[in-house]
């Protein structure tokens, strides 16, 4: 029997039509890891900003979004997820952003939560946060003190973080 998807204090709606979201809907696998017991509690995606957890981030991007999204997130039939625009201006919010990926929006959008697992959809999440390239005031789904640290995405950086893809090299 699949595992309970733990409890939640956040409200996850569908961004286009606003109907409730269902988390019982998602894949049996990763429900239950500690980055998304955080998450359903805080609102807040724990593998921000954590490299380790980009390489396994990135290549779940590289299988599920980049076709239309891009391999930088540079835009393609999808709209660019690395600028300071937002069609869904609820994306600002983990939560938000969360929601559109497990529930889709409009048109080729779909939803992801039947190709991704809970714990997979904070993987991507938290390689798209990393290549917002606006201005890090903007970046208000990060701490405060994440926002100071926070320097967008460069090539560098992408050689610095080579490293396995392997899912469990990924620590918090
Ligand atoms: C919109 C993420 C896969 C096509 C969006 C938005 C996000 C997103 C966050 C809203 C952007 C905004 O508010 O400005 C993702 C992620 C994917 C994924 C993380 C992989 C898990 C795909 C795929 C396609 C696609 C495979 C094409 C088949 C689109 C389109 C929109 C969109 C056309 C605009 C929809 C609208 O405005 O309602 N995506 N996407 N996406 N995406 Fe994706
Ligand atoms: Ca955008």
């Amino acid at each position: 029997m699949a595992a309970d998807v733990p409890p939640t204090t956040q409200s996850f709606i569908n961004t286009v039509t606003g109907d409730k979201l269902d988390l019982d809907t998602s894949l049996p696998d990763g429900r239950q890891t500690p980055a998304v017991k955080e998450f359903l509690q805080t609102g807040r995606d724990p593998y921000e900003e954590v490299p380790s957890c980009f390489p396994n981030g990135k290549s779940l991007f590289l299988t599920a979004c980049s076709g239309c999204h891009g391999g930088e997130m540079e835009g393609k039939v999808g709209p660019s997820l690395s600028d300071d625009y937002w069609t869904y201006p609820v994306n600002t919010t983990d939560v938000g952003l969360f929601s559109t990926i497990f529930g889709g929006a409009n048109g080729m959008m779909g939803p992801h939560n039947q190709d991704l697992t809970l714990d997979q959809i904070l993987r991507v999440m938290a390689w798209i946060r990393h290549h917002f390239s606006g201005p890090a005031s903007h970046a208000t789904w990060l701490t405060a003190e994440q926002q100071k640290q926070f320097k967008p995405f460069t090539a560098a950086d992408e050689a610095a973080i080579k490293q396995s893809t392997d899912p469990a090299a990924c620590k918090l």
